[in-house]
């Protein structure tokens, strides 16, 4: 690259519009789509698409409710001939979709071009030469009324050629090629005389297609372009304008978006973005824009995934991860902050269908487009507690107490970072059982016994044979619930040495067995640490007990000791059960 003094390249001269009125504009409606998939896309791939791949590719666009369609340029090659007419003779166009066929504004393509769509019920005869100064020089060595001719000689041909195709409504859309860096009053001028030959009226106007063949400049420019175009033509009202924006600046979305405001109402370009060079508009990325201002794209574009899938099976290519509302990593938060803000914004949006949409970091619905909220939060060793709590309830229907979860995700973020990994929510479920729902050592529970007190009706009696570290002791406590008591039978055999600080459970709402969770929460008492245990069982009575167990093993494998507090006052006890009968 250069350094300093770059002389080989010059800034986009500026549009002389003092007065432009497109900032202060907004997009109220759809545009008309028009797909060029099948023509601008194809061939650009390394490997066209052969024509059952451009059968699928053409029934995935009438799908999701393309009403135009480039299928090619039946004159260029003997395929996209026999494409367009298996089309037509099979009669695969659905009756409110209309073909459009590309040609050079030459006569033998324009003979041939007529011949492809002979029997179609309607079709846009699509007519492009280039007009801008560069191409006119170096390629054509054409002056600029030389230009205009063809434009106007191609244009009285197709108009001859209509009387015979009887049965097709025609449809006339005339490009000047490489309008972005054609003068604007000579794109004008071609355009005008086209329209004095072609004679469009307000019922049947003319498509002008004012393409960005190459991206040369701000996205702004290209707005005043369109603009200056629309508001200098003679007889706006029989002309559609349509856009036409590479991408080779990386701005082609903006460019339609802003050449919207200034004036077009209708937009060519492919899934994706597919196309020459860094490839044309993705109509995917405008019609989702427009869909996240509320307004109805007019494709169906619920089921991005199979798009997706579509699109890479039949031409090749690949949606870049990180690409607008399709990439695989769209829906993904890595950052602990990212991942609490999207869990808070779920947690609190109004679950009224229709109501706006408001989460933080997601500007659409994954849901509305078929992605899923599964692939939302993935784990690695920075995510935040919010995100592993999140996995744990929409994956596993596990709804750890808020106060649980900066240990479990300090547990997560330690494996993570020792396997230099991501995981995945599978191996954060095992993770967890490892942690809390198999812990049966030192302490176990063997069997245990619930008796009422004839004498006392607010209080139970406890009996248990449990494991402390191989040896199997007998215990008995009593207390107003099974686990106040279970507490005070530990406190008999000299195994308490902690406070209950909190208690909880819940049904598990995945899966098909009816089991229930319970959350135990102890602070050890020589040096206040809290620990949390947990245990899942189908008897509800059960999992609380074994939870305190969980705990208890927690508390004990960090160093507790087996005989702690043979003086530990069991009135210190905190105990909160809920659901138990006092
Ligand atoms: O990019 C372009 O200019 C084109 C024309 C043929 C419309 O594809
Ligand atoms: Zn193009």
């Amino acid at each position: 690259m250069h350094k300093k003094n770059i002389t080989k390249y010059k800034p986009f001269p500026a549009v002389d519009l003092p007065d432009r009125q497109w900032p202060n504009r907004r997009i109220e409606r759809a545009p008309i789509w028009c797909s060029v998939d099948l023509r601008d896309g194809n061939q650009a791939l390394a490997i066209p698409m052969n024509i059952k791949e451009k059968l699928e590719m053409f029934q995935t666009l009438v799908d999701i409710g393309f009403k135009e369609i480039e299928v090619g340029f039946p004159s260029a090659s003997e395929t996209e001939f026999a494409f367009t007419r298996l089309l037509i003779e099979n009669d695969l166009i659905p009756p409110d979709v209309t073909i459009q066929v590309l040609v050079q504004a030459r006569e033998h393509l324009i003979h041939r071009t007529f011949e492809a769509i002979r029997g179609a019920r309607q079709a846009i005869v699509h007519l492009y030469n280039s007009t801008n100064p560069l191409q006119r020089r170096v390629t054509f060595g054409l002056s600029k009324a030389e230009i205009k001719e063809i434009a106007v000689k191609g244009t009285r041909l197709v108009k001859e050629l209509v009387p015979e195709v009887k049965d097709t409504l025609i449809r006339y859309q005339y490009s000047p090629e490489s309008f972005s860096d054609t003068e604007l009053e000579f794109s004008l001028e071609v355009c005008e005389a086209v329209m004095e030959e072609w004679q469009p009226t307000e019922e049947a106007p003319i498509i002008l297609n004012l393409p960005a063949t190459v991206e040369l400049s701000t996205p702004n420019v290209h707005a005043d372009q369109i603009e200056w175009f629309c508001r200098n033509m003679k007889e706006r009202s029989k002309a559609i304008i349509s856009l036409h924006t590479h991408n080779d600046r990386g701005s082609g979305v903006a460019a339609t978006e802003l050449g919207l405001m200034a004036g077009a109402g209708r937009v060519e370009g492919t899934l994706f973005g597919n196309g020459e060079r860094t490839g044309n508009l993705d109509i995917v990325t405008v019609a989702l824009n427009l869909y996240t201002q509320g307004i109805a794209p007019g494709l169906d574009l619920s089921d991005l995934n199979t798009l997706r899938e579509s699109y890479e099976r039949t031409t090749r290519m690949v949606v870049h991860e990180r690409h607008p509302y399709a990439g695989e990593l769209v829906f993904t938060a890595f950052s602990g902050s990212h991942q609490d803000a999207i869990k808070k914004g779920m947690d609190q949006m109004d679950p009224t269908p229709g109501a706006h949409w408001q989460v933080p970091y997601l500007p659409i619905d994954p849901d509305d487009i078929g992605r899923t909220y599964k692939a939302i939060i993935r784990i690695n060793s920075q995510s935040g507690k919010g995100g592993v709590a999140y996995i744990m309830e929409v994956e596993f229907g596990l709804e750890l107490p808020k106060k649980m979860h900066p240990e479990f995700s300090a547990v997560i973020n330690r494996i993570a970072d020792e396997g230099s990994k991501e995981l995945q929510p599978e191996e954060i479920k095992a993770a967890f059982y490892q942690e809390y729902i198999d812990l049966n050592k030192p302490l176990s529970l063997e069997s245990y016994k619930i008796s009422t007190r004839p004498d006392d009706h607010r209080h139970i009696t406890f009996t248990a044979d449990i494991i402390v570290e191989g040896k199997k002791i007998f215990i008995e406590g009593v207390g107003n619930g099974p686990i106040a008591a279970f507490v005070d039978a530990l406190d008999g055999a000299g195994l308490k040495g902690f406070h209950l600080t909190d208690f909880r459970q819940h049904a598990i709402t995945k899966g098909s067995a009816a089991e229930a969770i319970a959350y135990i929460e102890i602070q050890r008492e020589k040096d206040k640490q809290m620990f949390w245990g947990a245990s899942i069982d189908g008897n509800i009575e059960l999992a609380g007990l074994k939870a305190l167990v969980s705990a208890c093993n927690r508390a004990w494998v960090s160093e507790m000791p087996t005989r702690l507090a043979t003086d530990a006052a069991s009135s210190d006890l905190v105990l909160q059960e809920k659901g138990e009968q006092s």
